[in-house]
């Protein structure tokens, strides 16, 4: 008797792992679809996959059945870059971006990101993790089943450990799976703005040797780009960061185009992320190595700003994945259903590409791609059920959400109530 069966999917979505790596270039477009499909899941895990025709009479005794008709089941979204431990809203901000100021200067008269530094340092550990439970429901519910996460707010020993520690706690908790990632170099906090050397020597020699002897995160990131860190302070922390044991992922070419692309390329990262200044230089340099390029079109969309160019990027053979980059600032939108009808309606990527993108190459860009991000025999089983007759849908009935149930493990982690098709 298995744990459970889901059946009658009008699109079984497995997006197929065949190469057993991220997809590239035209691979994107092959979703793997079963028509009429089934999945049959036992212990935290896929079983088997195959028609209903098959699996519903083999799996009569099933524990547990979901009818899936009219549904279309995909794996759950992998999210490939948030900013998720943090507490408070900055939507006083937001309302002067409005009103025609930059981010860049609200961040450069000490708001912005400093603006939630002040606020995770006041919290005590107990109410960052109550807030950051918050945001993981959230993600939950718009069909995310693995986040990556990163810290950034806390600026120095004390309370970059603290976030790490939330989401090391959290992720113990679950159901939302955590990949932790080290952002002490987000930007220079407050007390060291006269001495930048100071700060980057504290993470240099205190605060990224002890993120590692604590095992908090295997990935350094650094805010490469205008208001931040330079080009010249983001390689020596890198390169500080990959000796050390880190691998490596850079907010590249967001705001201004510093070169962040290359500099990822030059150092072998995992990934580069938002790109919306990205060079042609750069894209290609990107896909001579194998960069993950982490595309955010909701921060584009929030910051009313270009869309990265997902087009030429495709085109020119890097992997990409997608993610929110739930943020108190820039993108403040925890929706990987929002992100995907951007991707696509926004930033012009194909349907297909956007379900891969943020699917099984996300999994791949945090080295999660052999356990999850599709729905095949031995992976995790983590499912996200949308109620849509087909994936077309998802982009064309755009305002509201489809998710139906998210299952992590599984396990039903939650489960909406409609009204669909
Ligand atoms: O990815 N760019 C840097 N960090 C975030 C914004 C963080 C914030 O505004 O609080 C981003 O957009
Ligand atoms: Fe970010």
């Amino acid at each position: 008797m298995i744990d459970l069966l889901i059946y009658n999917a009008s699109q079984l979505i497995t997006v197929k792992d065949s190469k057993r790596g991220p997809k590239i270039g035209e691979e994107m477009l092959d979703l793997g679809i079963i028509e009429n499909g089934a999945v049959a899941i036992d212990k935290g895990k896929i079983l088997e996959v195959g028609q209903s025709s098959e699996l519903v009479g083999k799996y009569r005794e099933a524990k547990k059945k979901i009818d899936a008709s009219g549904c279309i089941v995909l794996p759950g979204f992998v999210d490939a870059h948030t900013h998720l431990p943090f507490v408070g809203t900055r939507e006083d901000e937001f309302l002067m971006r409005l009103r025609g100021a930059e981010y860049v200067e609200i961040l450069k008269a000490g708001g912005g990101i400093l603006n939630t530094v002040k606020k995770v340092r006041k919290a005590t550990k107990e109410e960052l993790l109550k807030a950051t439970k918050a945001h993981a429901l959230k993600l939950i519910s718009s069909g995310v089943t693995t986040t990556e996460a990163k810290s950034g707010y806390g600026l120095n020993l004390e309370d970059e450990i603290k976030q790490l520690e939330v989401l090391r706690e959290l992720n113990e908790q679950g159901p939302l799976e955590i990949v932790p990632t080290f952002l002490g170099a987000h930007v220079i906090p407050e007390e060291y703005k006269s001495d930048r050397r100071k700060y980057i020597e504290l993470l240099e020699n205190v605060v990224m040797p002890e993120v590692l002897k604590r095992n908090l995160a295997m990935y350094c990131d650094i805010f490469c780009d205008e208001g931040a860190f330079s080009l010249e302070e983001s390689e020596e922390i890198l390169v500080k960061a990959k000796e050390l044991g880190f691998k490596l992922r850079i907010h590249a070419d967001e705001i201004a185009s510093l070169g962040g692309a290359e500099l990822a390329a030059k150092l072998g990262a995992k990934s580069a992320e938002h790109l919306i200044k990205v060079s042609d230089r750069g894209i290609e340099l990107m896909a001579e190595r194998g960069v993950f390029a982490v595309l955010l079109p909701g921060t584009s969309f929030s910051l009313r700003k270009p869309y990265a160019p997902a087009r030429k990027i495709i085109s020119a053979g890097v992997p990409v994945a997608l993610g929110t980059d739930f943020n108190p600032g820039s993108c403040y939108c925890s929706s990987m259903e929002m992100i995907l009808q951007l991707a696509v309606l926004g930033m012009g990527m194909f349907p297909e590409e956007a379900i891969t993108a943020s699917t099984l190459n996300s999994a791949y860009a945090l080295d999660m791609g052999d356990r999850v991000g599709s729905i095949e025999v031995g992976k995790q089983a983590d499912v996200t059920i949308m109620g849509v007759p087909n994936y077309a849908f998802l982009f064309y009935e755009i305002g509201r959400t489809h998710v139906k149930s998210v299952i992590k493990r599984g396990e039903i982690v939650y489960e909406a109530q409609g009204p669909y098709y």
